[in-house]
């Protein structure tokens, strides 16, 4: 399968663009011979690999080490690691951190969460020094404290719009496609219609013009049950438990 490049994602509207997140060396191979469209390195790492409380905690360094194994296992895929929180507070730090990120991962571009005025013109400035930049809104895990915890967002008139308009926004200032995280599915529709990049939905409905889910959920390799947008086509963690208490037996006897 050939690799894509942002000209043919840009294109690629109602095309099902279908993207999973991926941490290390030894999945990203596998991902690497499938028909997958885009890796994202998500700081959802700090969730599920490294066991922090939320992803805030998550630095540039650990990005720029999962980010790296994960290009070295998938040479062959478009690749997207996630800017981490604290890494773009500033439009000239975010310019270093991103540059720093995209250097040393080899990937093809970042992902920043928000749409504040700020936010557009570092994704302005990254376009136009050449780092591709996929947008995040609704629900951003970086902001959860601000947010005040984890829900639906455009559930009200002045959430939908507010969502509208950040989209709006983040697509003139450069973005090559955008991620709908948990947002109501009308609007997320609403949204999809009306941009010309493609959307890529997390727990936002069908009508996006791809999907994003996090690896880890979808093979259910954790104790915790998935959230509800996603149902795990194994559990592994089940059979990763069942497999070494049986090994542990047989050694016994
Ligand atoms: O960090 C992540 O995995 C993400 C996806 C949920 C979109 O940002």
């Amino acid at each position: 399968m050939k690799k894509l490049n942002v000209r043919d994602i840009r294109k690629s509207k109602q095309q099902k663009l279908q993207v999973l997140t991926c941490y290390d060396f030894q999945t990203a191979a596998i991902l690497n011979q499938t028909d997958l469209d885009m890796i994202l390195v998500g700081d959802s790492v700090g969730n599920v690999i490294l066991g922090y409380d939320t992803t805030v905690e998550v630095t540039l360094n650990e990005m720029e080490v999962f980010g790296s194994a994960v290009r070295r296992g998938a040479p062959d895929k478009f690749l997207i690691v996630d800017m981490p929180f604290g890494s773009y507070s500033t439009i000239t730090q975010g310019i270093h951190c991103a540059t720093e990120l995209f250097k040393k991962t080899k990937c093809e571009a970042v992902k920043i969460e928000g749409a504040f005025p700020y936010q557009l013109k570092l994704i302005q400035r990254l376009t136009q020094t050449g780092i591709p930049v996929m947008g995040h809104i609704g629900l951003t895990p970086q902001s959860v404290h601000q947010q005040g915890g984890y829900f639906i967002h455009g559930k009200t008139d002045s959430s939908a719009n507010k969502l509208i308009l950040e989209a709006r926004a983040l697509q003139e200032a450069g973005v090559f496609s955008l991620v709908l995280e948990c947002v109501e599915e009308k609007v997320a529709s609403q949204i999809s219609n009306e941009l010309s990049i493609p959307t890529i939905g997390i727990g936002s409905g069908k009508n996006t013009d791809g999907q994003v889910l996090v690896i880890n959920d979808l093979l259910k390799m954790g104790a915790r049950t998935p959230p509800k947008f996603c149902t795990p086509i194994a559990d592994f963690h089940q059979l990763k438990k069942d497999l070494i208490t049986q090994y542990l037996l047989d050694q016994r006897h």
